[in-house]
């Protein structure tokens, strides 16, 4: 038996694997150095016991579960056909280098070879990986090839991610049980009720402290997870892609390869786990980052005007979005032939002459002079029955033969893996990006794909992410200065696949601040701030038809990448007045919102939550009390901001217009004077005390060394 170990800064992984076997999981959690330990008794420490009425080999929860090995219902690699259902592999010693480690496994009977790859990068997260290639000469159906991660029996709890369109990232929390916990989506993009993100702590564990694990697939495809208690006690994990009957089938020489599987392990809560995972996405350098050197405040027009494009009303727009400080303007749907509503013109990637006689020239020169970039809405995957498209090329679609093709928000979707589809898209995109100075592409994703067959009848829903990621790196190849952003009907297409091409999502179509402070609390688990598209929108909701006060809404959107959505006429002089001291302030703390360290303070209230971003010496922090209900006492308690140097003394500002509602208190408190002075060791034990304040209400503070 060999030891092996990866370690990050503040966490480790050990395997043990001999005698051919897969390796099994000593141990992934805090940091260790078993450098100086003997490899070789400590291998003998874990010789395992044979319970009597158990088979007579005893194979601890390893890197790849089989049937072939007793792996039950655990097994990991599910395919082939009667002579190949059940491999057996044999494993040869683990390859270490930099960081990275490599297990290799062959089955001769079957014709299979399996490698599996695992890093532990320097933030924490571990990324995993298979690879499977038919050696054999017959063909190999594959259904399913799961990574498996094995975590403590101490781990008790786990929060599940759900949800809904405009209800994105929601949470549940549960214990795990025996029955332990499993979730599919079979949607064709990532989803809004399934996505493949899960946590799994020690009971209790809380923004600010406890142990977590939290895993990530980064797949826009279909797939599952699974968390089962197995025979010690401790909980495996597994991920994977979903495929259809036949939807893989290797022929001799060919190779499958798994989506990544991220996950990462903190003692520090999940605080500390959204440490790791946005250092991890923005300095890694495997995913999209955006050319300039910020990312600009958005005005989107969707909302402001759907598919009524009014040149004249665009022209004013353009200028009141300029006058307010926004920085780029996007052109949503509604730009293209057709496109009069939802029903008709996707697929017909061509100016509309009724709407822009003159194309898109004159609106691009208006938004360019005004000093702000230009954005354009694509739906590119997807075709309208009524569009030229459709009727010039019926057969272009996922659909199975003899079947009928349900259709969802009255579109189709294209068959990218049929070559001419491809090459018409690519064409479309690419004419139109050479044609006007486009700096941001906002690409749609809006339906979920049903029978997503290809003109053979195959499912194909691999192969169409697959073409999506591969036309997406042509278009960042040879258009590096466009940025991409990530949207499918809000935020059903938000993961760490998608996130290599994009760098900006849109993480719901939900402005209502009420609903975006549950959704963006659940997204920043993960992701970071900076990536999360979040407009301002009008006083009562679109989505919801609830009324919100203007800075509920406006600081709602501040950690984020902030944007407008909302027919920006129809605000009065004064509204444009605050909006544009908001706009001056946000851009204030923009680098601290999107380069610093988030930190969610753990909070008694279930009406409030606490939202910190500190820069990295916490030195500096922008602080927002957000209260969404009705608060639990009458009595306010203090506001504790643990992250806070003992040692240094704090200018606390209080950033929001009025001090809070005079007629809900007889006595002031010291909070909302403009400015206090206080020592950090104050702020991080005993606290400021909060007001009394209206549900609604966001108090927005800036506490920075004095
Ligand atoms: C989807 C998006 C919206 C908007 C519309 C346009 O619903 O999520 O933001 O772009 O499409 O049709």
């Amino acid at each position: 038996m060999k030891i092996y170990q990866l370690s990050g800064r503040h966490s480790s992984l050990v395997l043990a694997a001999g005698g051919g076997q897969w390796p099994q999981f000593v141990h992934w959690g805090c940091r260790t150095d078993l450098s100086g330990e003997d490899r070789d008794s400590l291998a003998g420490l874990l010789a395992l016991p044979v319970p009597q009425a158990f088979l007579d080999e005893v194979y601890p929860p390893g890197l790849c579960p089989l049937w072939g090995n007793g792996g039950f219902s655990a097994n990991a690699l599910r395919g082939g056909d009667e002579r190949q259902w059940a491999p057996q592999f044999v494993v040869a010693e683990g390859v270490e280098s930099s960081g990275r480690l490599r297990f290799d496994g062959q089955d001769e009977v079957a014709g299979l070879e399996l490698t599996f790859s695992l890093e532990m990068t320097e933030w924490d997260v571990l990324v995993v990986r298979a690879v499977l290639t038919n050696i054999g000469s017959r063909p190999y159906r594959l259904e399913e090839l799961a990574l498996s991660l094995v975590v403590p029996a101490t781990a008790d709890e786990i929060i599940r991610f759900h949800g809904r369109w405009i209800r994105e990232f929601a949470q549940q929390r549960a214990a795990v049980t025996r029955q332990g916990a499993w979730a599919e989506n079979w949607k064709g993009r990532t989803s809004h009720d399934n996505p493949p993100l899960l946590l799994v702590g020690r009971r209790g564990f809380s923004f600010e402290q406890g142990e977590v694990y939290g895993f990530h697939l980064g797949w826009s495809g279909n797939h599952g997870y699974r968390l089962q208690v197995v025979e010690d006690g401790r909980r495996l994990v597994q991920f994977a892609e979903k495929l259809f009957p036949g939807e893989v089938v290797l022929a001799p020489g060919e190779s499958y390869t798994t989506p990544f599987l991220y996950a990462s392990y903190t003692g520090c809560g999940l605080n500390g786990l959204s440490a790791n995972f946005h250092s991890f996405i923005r300095d890694s350098g495997r995913f999209a980052r955006p050319p300039g050197n910020f990312r600009p405040i958005h005005i989107n027009t969707w909302e402001a005007m759907y598919f009524q494009h009014d040149q004249t009303m665009l022209e004013r727009l353009v200028e009141r979005a300029a006058r307010l400080g926004i920085e780029r303007f996007v052109l949503d749907d509604g730009w293209f032939s057709g496109r009069d509503h939802e029903r008709a013109g996707l697929g017909d990637w061509f100016v509309d002459g009724k709407k822009y006689p003159r194309g898109l020239g004159p609106l691009i020169e208006k938004v360019r002079a005004a000093g702000m970039q230009f954005g354009l809405w694509f739906e590119p995957e997807m075709v309208n029955p009524d569009s030229r498209l459709f009727r010039d090329h019926p057969d272009w679609i996922l659909a199975v033969d003899g079947y009928r093709q349900i259709l969802g928000r009255w579109q189709y979707a294209l068959n990218l893996g049929h070559p001419p589809v491809y090459a018409y898209v690519k064409d479309r995109l690419y004419d139109l990006l050479s044609r006007y100075p486009i700096d941001y592409i906002k690409w749609d994703m809006n339906r979920d794909l049903v029978q997503p067959g290809d003109k053979t009848g195959r499912p194909a829903v691999h192969r169409q992410v697959e073409c999506l990621y591969r036309l997406l790196a042509e278009i960042r190849s040879d258009f590096p200065s466009v940025e991409i952003e990530s949207c499918a009907s809000g935020g059903g297409r938000i993961d760490l696949g998608i996130l290599r091409y994009a760098s900006r999502v849109w993480t719901s179509d939900c402005n209502d601040p009420l609903e975006r402070q549950a959704i963006q609390s659940g997204f920043s688990l993960f992701f970071p701030l900076e990536m999360m598209g979040s407009h301002f929108g009008p006083q009562q909701s679109h989505t919801t038809g609830r009324q919100f006060d203007l800075e509920f809404r406006i600081f709602t959107a501040f950690f984020a990448n902030l944007g407008f959505e909302q027919n920006l006429l129809e605000l009065s002089e004064e509204e444009c007045e605050r909006l544009s001291g908001y706009i001056a302030m946000y851009k204030r703390f923009r680098p601290l919102i999107h380069r610093g360290r988030l930190w969610r303070g753990d909070t008694a209230d279930p009406g409030q939550q606490i939202w910190a971003v500190t820069s990295e010496d916490r030195c500096q922090a922008l602080v927002a009390v957000v209260q969404t209900g009705l608060p639990d006492n009458m009595l306010p308690g203090r506001l504790q901001l643990r992250f806070c140097r003992p040692g240094i003394r704090y200018q606390v500002e209080w950033l929001n217009r009025h001090p809070p509602q005079p007629n809900l208190m007889k006595q002031d408190v010291a909070i909302s004077r403009r400015q206090l002075t206080v020592s950090g060791r104050v702020l991080a034990t005993i606290g400021l005390q909060l007001p009394v304040v209206h549900p609604q209400t966001i108090m927005l503070f800036n506490i920075e060394r004095h």
